[in-house]
């Protein structure tokens, strides 16, 4: 991509690319389909819930999605002309360009920008086989350089650096790091810069290769040792280029910045919702400013005037001012996920690209001070060297000029060879340095192929494999300790000072935990000496993770890289009995696991690890708080017994005094961030006791609220019949687990709260409709509080809504298992409506319990807009659909309708009384008759409700039945066992419906005999 003249002299717009990448293992599992579909330079995004599509079009888009094969680890395109777009397409505009322009002597910046896990690092940096865009530039910039050795002489320096959390970490410094990061200054000729960045010499791509594996190894121990995650990092390689072209006698500096940015959905934050505690602001700050600084740059292109662009803000829009709006050729690289869970993701990354394309740069070619110098010294030379030759009198004055000139140039000279002679120092001194590293590398090697050894795995797989510790003949201490030389050194959350020993002996390698240190292998929590297998995972600490690599011998041809983080989560999961095979192993041909579930799977082993770490953090720093996943409404049902989304909370406890809070999991993410600010400045202190923190300000403390323990379900179809019901109701926690036995009824009762009599039950619920409806609930009492059993200091409450009311609370009751409740809340509906009626039969009532902790408010009903009778009963079912508004002429057809009926009517009744007077005879039988109807519908009332009774006992045997499952770790026995008790429940179970129904019909069908017997006319 060669600059046109244009470009050259004016503005340069931001070039924007896009890039998808295929699928990745989640996805597939969640038989994800693809929502982006791309032509020439346009990428389209389909809306999976069916909403328009967006097309957006860019200057390159690459198409990585599909049409690729893979041999050995490499991506190629499937056949020739496949649109599949390899690492090498990327290069071909985007690095090309970027390379051009160094040469050329502009600055030039290439950004890689999206959600985590879109393929920016792949992009940037490349991975085994597939080398990205960064290693490529390199080769081919010193490829260049050597090209033209004869007539340039040329200079790079090379920096690495870190944003985590507005700190600058050099990644490229061997010295101790200095607290709170490095600082950002500013000159009014330089800019912003970052003091005291080590800048490397290089003069091979090989050495740079080299400076990034360092840079990456000081990265990884930066993540576990601050236990920061590196998609929440930018990382920033600056490649300073200084070409001398003797010929010409000009120089041209220009700098290549290259920024892995942090993963894009951090910008908008973690907390979706409300937390009392802001947002873990610093992380965020340098994305968030980011984008505001490109929405105000693209206003400011679209001839907005005024805008304040924001630079300032952050660490990262200051180190990227040039590159945004001004001295610099810009690229950027916006990777998508192709999959429609990410839909939401990819649109506000494809808006952001959008939004960048318009920014306008101004690059111009740098030439250095000196340069200039030389230029305009000669410049000089020649005008006094034609004065000299016109104005021979005035030799005195010219030849004074002349030799002040001479000096001058001199100096210049003196002062470019100082620079050379600098150059080559350092650049001697790097050359040694990476003689050394490089050494210690092959030494690496060569140490691999003979001993066994532990790998680092990072939830980065970038990160991952970078660490290796050799287990060599003997006993080594592995933990904090480096003090002796038989010690492995290891950092991290939970790590102790002596944490275990690894013994190497006749070719077996054991690990032998030391007490009260945590080591989990395969999984699996171990306090006791084991011997590893090649390609066991260790998790040391909380969450320090390695895959053991066993003696060559033991090495086979499998591939190592199945084992990675998600691995080894997983396992950890399934040992605490989550797993996939027990949501629906997903089927590897059709991938049909509910993705709800999944999704729920994936959380509950992303959130893992942080809740380890939590917990570490919060025993180091005393909070005596303790963190649990839990997945809620795993048992739980709506009002019409569908199953509820299941969602991961996160369970909070007290040790202190049992108060118990409930987050969210974007809450508790959030809150992880906080608790890490918090944790590395106790370190920062020296890691001693804890100064007091306020309240307000602690991420392990909230308020204390009111708990939903669980819910009951009281079925209303007994109403439609008005019949009444008595239940005790087993009160289910979102795991399952029975919280309570609740005691409540169901009363159809008289306006004035009067029982009605089973001459009132109805045997067509139709009966109802427009006419009044009076029931009372009644909660009687609460038996068997679990909530109280563990700690007496606490209260409950239950809450429920009955159809359009609003939601009502029992007051609280306090300090007993066994609470009597004893409300008794009277509702009326003044014409039953269809929707009531059609409420009544399919839905249940559904009774949330409530746990109060001391120090909570109780929560209390709000009675605004609700409508009571004289007697003080609750209105409910007002909505009913009378037409507000009815057309006069339908109005007009209804009127003659009736009038019509009315004489009909008339003529009936005539006729009615004419026959009444000739049959007196008849009047006896007519009697008897009403009094035989009335009898059969009593007594087919009573039969429905013996059968609707009947029905909640079977109905709490399915439940039980729902319910009943075997414990993760049941061996074949106890799985025995449990296919027997399930099989004896299921014939109760079965029984107990057949004598319901059968029981129900004998009543129908006698009903009707002795209807037949007495008289053959009722119809
Ligand atoms: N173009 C691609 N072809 C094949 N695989 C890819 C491609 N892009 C990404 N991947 C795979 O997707 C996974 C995630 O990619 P990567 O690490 O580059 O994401 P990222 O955007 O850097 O995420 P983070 O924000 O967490 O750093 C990697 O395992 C990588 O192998
Ligand atoms: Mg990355």
């Amino acid at each position: 991509m060669k600059a046109s003249p244009a470009e050259m002299a004016g503005k340069d717009c931001v070039k924007v690319a896009v890039r998808v990448r295929p699928f990745n293992k989640r996805e597939r599992d969640a038989g994800s389909v693809c929502v982006v579909s791309m032509a020439s330079s346009s990428v389209t995004l389909q809306d999976p819930r069916g909403g328009p599509s967006r097309c957006f079009s860019f200057d390159h888009v690459y198409w990585s999605h599909s049409g690729f094969s893979r041999e050995g680890g490499r991506y190629l395109a499937q056949e020739p002309g496949s649109r599949y777009a390899d690492q090498a397409c990327v290069f071909q505009d985007l690095g090309e360009g970027v390379l051009q322009s160094a040469l050329q002597g502009y600055n030039a910046t290439l950004l890689a920008y999206g959600q985590t896990g879109s393929g920016k690092s792949s992009t940037m940096l490349g991975h085994g086989p597939n080398p990205g865009l960064v290693p490529t530039l390199c080769h081919r910039l010193f490829h260049s350089l050597t090209q033209h050795q004869e007539s340039l002489q040329s200079q790079v320096f090379f920096s690495m650096l870190e944003i985590y959390n507005e700190q600058v970490v050099d990644l490229l410094c061997r010295g101790p790091r200095a607290p709170g990061g490095l600082r950002v200054r500013e000159e009014q000729h330089r800019g912003f810069y970052v003091e005291g960045l080590r800048r490397v010499p290089c003069d091979s791509a090989v050495q740079v290769e080299q400076l990034m594996e360092q840079g990456t190894r000081a990265r990884t121990t930066a993540a576990t040792h601050t236990n920061a995650n590196s998609s929440r990092s930018h990382m920033l390689i600056t490649l300073q280029l200084k070409q001398m072209f003797s010929r010409e006698s000009i120089t041209k500096q220009s700098s290549i910045t290259l920024v892995d940015l942090a993963g894009s959905e951090r910008q908008r934050g973690s907390s979706s919702e409300a937390d009392r505690l802001k947002e873990g602001t610093a992380i965020n700050l340098s994305l968030t400013t980011l984008g505001n600084v490109i929405s105000a740059l693209a206003d400011v292109a679209l001839g907005r005037r005024g805008v304040h662009v924001p630079y300032r803000d952050s660490v990262l829009t200051k180190l990227l001012q040039a590159a945004l709006g001004g001295n610099s050729r810009t690229f950027m690289i916006a990777t998508l996920s192709p999959a429609d869970i990410c839909y939401e993701e990819s649109l506000s990354t494809l808006r952001y690209a959008d939004r960048a394309k318009r920014i306008q740069n101004r690059a111009v070619v740098n030439e250095s001070p000196t340069e200039r110098l030389v230029k305009e010294l000669k410049v000089e030379n020649a005008r006094l060297t034609q004065r000299l030759g016109r104005l021979g009198q005035e030799g005195k004055r010219t030849e004074e000029e002349s030799k002040e000139l001479r000096r001058l140039l001199r100096q210049n000279e003196l002062q470019i060879r100082a620079i050379q002679t600098l150059w080559e120092q350092n650049l001697q001194e790097a050359l040694r340095d990476w003689e050394q590293q490089y050494a210690s590398i092959t030494q690496e090697r060569r140490m691999m192929q003979v001993h066994p050894y532990i790998l680092n795995i990072n939830e980065d797989a970038q990160l991952s494999g970078v660490v290796k510790l050799f287990i060599l003949e003997g006993d080594w201490d592995v933990g904090l300790s480096d003090s002796s030389p038989r010690c492995i050194s290891i950092r991290g959350l939970g790590i102790q000072q002596h944490h275990a020993v690894f013994s190497n002996s006749q070719h077996r390698v054991s690990l032998t935990p030391l007490p009260g240190s945590k080591v989990i292998i395969n999984g699996n929590s171990t306090s006791q000496k084991a011997e590893l297998q090649h390609l066991d995972r260790l998790i040391l600490g909380s969450n320090s993770t390695f895959l053991f690599i066993g003696y060559p011998t033991e090495r086979g041809e499998e591939d190592w890289s199945r084992y990675d983080y998600d691995y080894f989560q997983s396992e950890l999961a399934a040992a605490e009995g989550i797993h996939l095979h027990s949501q629906g192993e997903p089927s590897s041909v059709s991938g049909q696991t509910d993705p709800s579930l999944l999704a729920v799977f994936y959380d509950y082993i992303k959130l893992m690890p942080m809740l380890a770490e939590a917990n570490q953090m919060s025993r180091e720093l005393h909070k005596e708080v303790e963190f649990k996943l839990e997945i809620k409404n795993l048992a739980l049902s709506d009002a019409r017994g569908h199953d509820l989304e299941k969602d991961i909370v996160v369970r909070v406890t007290s040790l202190k005094n049992s108060q118990v809070w409930l987050w969210s999991k974007s809450k508790f993410v959030n809150r992880k961030y906080l608790m890490e600010e918090l944790y590395q400045q106790h370190q920062a202190e020296g890691g001693g006791e804890v100064g007091p923190v306020p309240r307000e300000r602690d991420p392990f403390w909230d308020p204390v609220e009111p708990l939903l323990l669980g819910k009951a379900h009281l079925w209303l179809q007994s109403l439609a019949f008005r019949i009444a019901l008595d239940e005790q109701l087993e009160v289910l926690g979102s795991e399952g687990t029975e919280e309570a036995i609740l005691q409540a009824q169901l009363i159809p009762c008289s306006p004035t709260g009067l029982s009605l009599s089973e001459e009132d039950i109805l045997i067509d619920p139709s009966e109802l409709l427009g006419r009044r409806l009076d029931f009372q609930l009644v909660l009687d009492r609460c038996c068997g509080l679990c909530w109280l059993r563990q700690s007496r200091n606490r209260g409950v409450q239950i809450g429920f809504q009955m159809f359009d009311c609003v939601q009502l609370f029992t007051p609280a009751v306090w300090h007993n298992v066994n609470p009597l409740l004893e409300q008794r809340i009277h509702f009326t509906s003044l014409q039953t409506s269809p929707a009531l009626l059609e409420h009544l039969q399919t839905n249940a009532l559904v009774l949330e319990l409530w746990g109060l902790q001391e120090g909570c408010v109780e929560m209390a009903w709000c009675l605004e807009g609700v409508e009571t009778t004289p007697e003080g009963s609750f209105i409910i079912d007002q909505a009913s659909d009378t037409p507000a508004v009815c057309p006069v002429d339908s109005l007009q057809r209804d009127l003659e309708e009736l009038r019509r009926q009315n004489s009909a009517l008339r003529k009936d009744n005539s006729s009615l009384r004419d026959q009444l007077s000739k049959a007196k005879h008849g009047r006896r039988s007519q009697a008897e008759r009403s009094s035989q109807r009335s009898s059969c519908e009593v007594e087919l009332g009573r039969s429905l409700k013996v059968f609707y009774h009947s029905m909640t006992s079977v109905r709490a045997l399915l439940q039980g039945l729902r319910r009943h499952r075997p414990s993760e770790d049941a061996g074949l026995q106890a799985l025995r066992l449990y296919v027997c008790e399930q099989a004896a429940q299921l014939k109760v179970f079965s029984e107990e419906l057949e004598h319901s129904v059968a029981a129900l019909k004998q009543d129908v069908a006698a009903i009707v005999r002795r209807k037949r017997e007495r008289s053959g006319t009722w119809s």
